[in-house]
Parts: structure tokens; C-alpha cells; sequence
């Protein structure tokens, strides 16, 4: 075994079941206890061997298969390990935990390995607690005059779709829909109807364009860096709701070309609850306000500068300052570190070559169903591992009930009411193997033909 296949051995079985742990409710304690294993990287997407020994790192029970990602990605035992180390650590011994251990040193190098893992400067990134944060600081950072346009599409979420509200109520801006509703986009023909539909809205009054990378409502794969180049011709801030993409995809932001771009930890990332990253591009920083700094004060900043030399003093000058905010959760940065490691181990290609293999599976399997209709593209420029679909007569909600009664299966339905979309939605990442895949098609099948009879 070479090196760095021993290394990555070490971070990602080396851990032992500790009584601890073990006593977590709902942890599968014999998962825990499971003998190391090499997992290597680069290995194909229908290795299912592998890839079921990848899945049972997960802790999921045994008899439950987690196809809800998109929601909460649910973590491998490294990451629960070591998110629980640090709870020990700082409630037996808290000063010496964040003198050592997360200290301004461990946070910088946190940052780092973040951003080189979602390709941009370290610089560039902060460290927040959910997608939620950074949709926030990028939409209501910037100065408006009444009459600025608001970009946005009719599937974003709240959570990008509500600070563009407040700047409506408070600085009187105008949001301005981009309409992917239609037919015509589900599945989408093209990219370039999608990049058509963002041109057409845009004016010399549009400051700011705020959309998904991936929709959360039919799992489409936005044509990102098209849509961010037009904007940037004419000198449009560009946020991108990331909430899905870092873990499901290799990530590279600055090829995205994008001005900011807030992501999720605890979703594909497969970190704790209380994770997440704000990207802001070096330079328009200075045109993004902080809206929660709690640093220095006689030292000075915010913004009278000075803090000479110090971490807090490089912090507040670079994208880092969204994290002066408060206290923060030791052991949820520790499970962020772990679960990058567990990500780089078994590479971000290989992972998203196997979610997007399940997924095709899932969309070709759904295809074949009577009654069943799929919603995203199986096009890889227009999607990747979250499939939509819907059973005729069915309601959503009933299909995910029988799914989990019937087979311990999650997934999720997606009621979207601003357009009237109300859809079932699977998302396929490394905690799945076949045999979800198999049953989950096969509950589908049951249901569609008892709703024919
Ligand atoms: C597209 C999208 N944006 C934002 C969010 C909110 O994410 P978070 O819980 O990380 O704030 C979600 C949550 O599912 C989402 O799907």
C-alpha cells in the first residue's frame, strides 16, 4: 500500500468504536467497530463492491436506505468520530482544546483545504454555519438605490429568494423573476434556453443576479458560467446558491466565474449540522458589506483598520471576516475538516462519477415505469445525482410514506407553491448502493401500478 493510501486508510477506518459513541442514539455500534479497509481513489463508478463498502462507512441503519441528501447528508463514521473527539476534547480540557487544537491555526488551515478543494484563493472564503448565512451576507451586503433590479429564478429557494424581498421592503429594489416554470425546461432542450431566459431580464438597472447551481425543486444543473459571464459583460455581482454541488460535484469556482457563491457542509459535503462556506471573489469584496462582525474594537475595525498583525486583524481584511460572528461549534469545524478528508480520499471525481451513475440508473429505470414521469435532463451538463419525478395520481407525499412503510427508503417530496410544483425528489450519493437503487425502483413500479388500477 503506498503512502498516501495508508494515510487515507488512517482517516478514514483508523477510528475505533468508543464507548462514547457507541452510546449515541441511533449509532450503529458494529459500523463503527468494522475493520479498516483501502479505499483508494479513482475506482470505477459500477464498482459495487467498492462502493458498497464505501456506503458502510455511513451509519445508517441497516435496513434504511438515506436517498435525501439534498436535505441532510448524513455523515461517515470518521466525520461523527471526530466531530465527537472534539466535544470531549473541549468539555474535559476547553482551554487547552482551543489553544491547540482549534485554534486561529487550525481554522486558517481549515479554510485552505476548503478552498482548494472548491477552487478558489483561501482568501476568498469564510466559514458559516449553512447556506442560509451566505445567500444573506451576499444579497444584503450591497449598496441599493431604489429602482435596482434583483435577478432571481421561480425555483430558488427561500433562502435566496427571501433577503431579495427584505431589499425590496427596505431599499425599495425591484426582484425580477426568471421564469424556468415551463414545460420547455423539464426536462430542459438546452442550456442555452436557460442562459436565453436570465439574458432577456437583464437591464442596466439589474445589480445583482442570485441563482441555484443546482435547483433544489427538479435537481437542473444551471448553466453557471454563461449566465455569470453575461452578467459580468455588464458589470453585474453574480451569487450562487451552492447548496447542493460541493460534494456531489468537483467544484471549481473561479473556473464558474461567479462573484460569490454560498455553499452547504451538511449536505453532499457529509460534515455536521452547522457547516457551511461563503466564497467572495478578492476583488469585489470591498463592494460587500459585513452585516455581523464582532472582532476587535479598541484595536479597531470595522472598518477603522488597524488590529496590527494580528489573525483578526488578516481575517477582517479578507472574505474571512463573515466569521467573526460569535461563538462558534468546535466540534462541527472539526467535523468539516474530517469529512474534506473523507471527500479527497476517495476523490471528488470518482464521487461524482458514481452519483451521476446511480443517477442515470435511477432516471432510466424511472423512464421505464408507466405512469411515472422524470423531470430533470439525463443530459450531464443538465443534472448530476438529484432526480425528480413524479407518479401520476400520486400525491408526492404518499409516495414518500409508502416508500419508507414499505421499504425503509427516504426520499423527499418537494411542494414549491409559487409555481405549483409538487414533485418527488431522490438524491443518489455514496451512502446509496445498488440495492436502494434496485428497491427504490421497484417501490416506484408497486406504486405507479397501484394507481392504475
Ligand atoms: C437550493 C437550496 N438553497 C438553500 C438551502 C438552505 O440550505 P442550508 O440549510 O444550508 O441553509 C437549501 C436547503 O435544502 C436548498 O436546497
Amino acid at each position: 500500500m503506498d503512502q498516501s493510501r495508508r494515510a487515507f486508510v488512517g482517516q478514514v477506518a483508523g477510528v475505533s468504536a468508543s464507548a462514547g459513541l457507541a452510546g449515541l442514539a441511533g449509532v450503529n455500534s458494529a459500523a463503527l467497530a468494522a475493520p479498516a479497509a483501502d479505499v483508494g481513489s479513482g475506482h470505477a463508478a459500477d464498482d459495487e463492491a467498492y462502493w458498497r463498502w464505501v456506503a458502510g462507512e455511513f451509519l445508517t441503519a441497516p435496513n434504511v436506505g438515506h436517498m435525501n441528501t439534498g436535505t441532510r447528508g448524513v455523515s461517515p463514521r470518521s466525520v461523527v468520530q471526530a466531530q465527537f473527539n472534539a466535544i470531549r476534547s473541549y468539555d474535559s480540557d476547553y482551554l487547552s482544546h482551543a489553544t491547540y487544537a482549534c485554534n486561529a491555526e487550525f481554522r486558517a488551515g481549515l479554510r485552505a483545504k476548503l478552498a482548494a478543494f472548491i477552487g478558489c484563493k483561501p482568501n476568498e472564503v469564510a466559514l458559516t454555519n449553512n447556506t442560509t448565512e451566505g445567500m444573506a451576507f451576499g444579497t444584503l451586503g450591497i449598496d441599493y438605490r431604489p429602482g435596482d433590479e434583483i435577478i432571481h429564478t421561480n425555483h430558488d429557494h427561500a433562502s435566496g429568494v427571501q433577503p431579495i424581498n427584505l431589499c425590496a421592503a427596505r431599499y425599495g429594489i425591484m426582484p425580477v423573476v426568471v421564469d424556468l416554470k415551463g414545460d420547455e425546461f423539464h426536462p430542459p432542450k438546452s442550456a442555452d434556453a436557460i442562459v436565453a431566459a436570465f439574458e432577456k431580464v437583464m437591464t442596466k438597472r439589474t445589480r445583482l443576479v442570485s441563482f441555484c447551481h443546482i435547483n433544489y425543486t427538479d435537481g437542473c444543473v444551471l448553466p453557471v458560467r454563461e449566465i455569470c459571464a453575461l452578467a459580468r459583460e455588464r458589470g453585474i455581482l453574480t451569487l450562487v446558491d451552492g447548496a447542493h454541488p460541493p460534494g456531489m460535484m468537483k467544484l471549481n469556482i473561479a473556473e464558474l466565474g461567479c462573484d460569490m457563491y454560498a455553499g452547504a457542509g451538511h449536505k453532499w459535503l457529509l460534515a455536521s449540522m452547522l457547516t457551511g462556506f461563503f466564497h467572495i471573489r478578492e476583488d469585489v469584496q470591498d463592494r460587500i458589506w459585513p452585516l455581523v462582525y464582532s472582532g476587535p474594537v479598541a484595536g479597531r475595525n470595522m472598518f477603522g483598520r488597524s488590529v496590527a498583525g494580528s489573525a483578526k486583524a488578516e481575517q477582517a481584511a479578507t472574505a474571512a471576516r463573515y466569521e467573526m460572528r460569535g461563538s462558534v461549534d468546535f466540534a462541527a469545524l472539526a467535523a468539516f475538516d474530517a469529512a474534506l478528508d473523507f471527500h479527497i480520499g476517495l476523490t471528488p471525481t470518482a464521487i461524482e462519477a458514481r452519483d451521476r451513475y446511480m443517477a442515470a440508473q435511477v432516471i432510466k429505470g424511472l423512464r421505464a415505469i408507466d405512469g411515472v414521469r422524470v423531470h430533470v435532463s439525463d443530459d450531464p451538463a443538465l443534472s448530476c445525482g438529484l432526480v425528480s419525478f413524479h407518479i401520476d395520481g400520486v400525491e408526492p407525499k404518499t409516495v414518500n410514506q409508502r416508500l419508507w412503510e414499505r421499504h425503509r427508503l427516504y426520499i423527499r417530496d418537494v411542494f414549491h407553491p409559487e409555481i405549483d410544483w409538487n414533485v418527488n425528489r431522490a438524491s443518489l450519493h455514496i451512502m446509496v448502493h445498488g440495492g436502494h437503487v434496485e428497491t427504490l425502483l421497484g417501490g416506484v413500479q408497486e406504486i405507479a401500478r397501484e394507481a392504475r388500477i
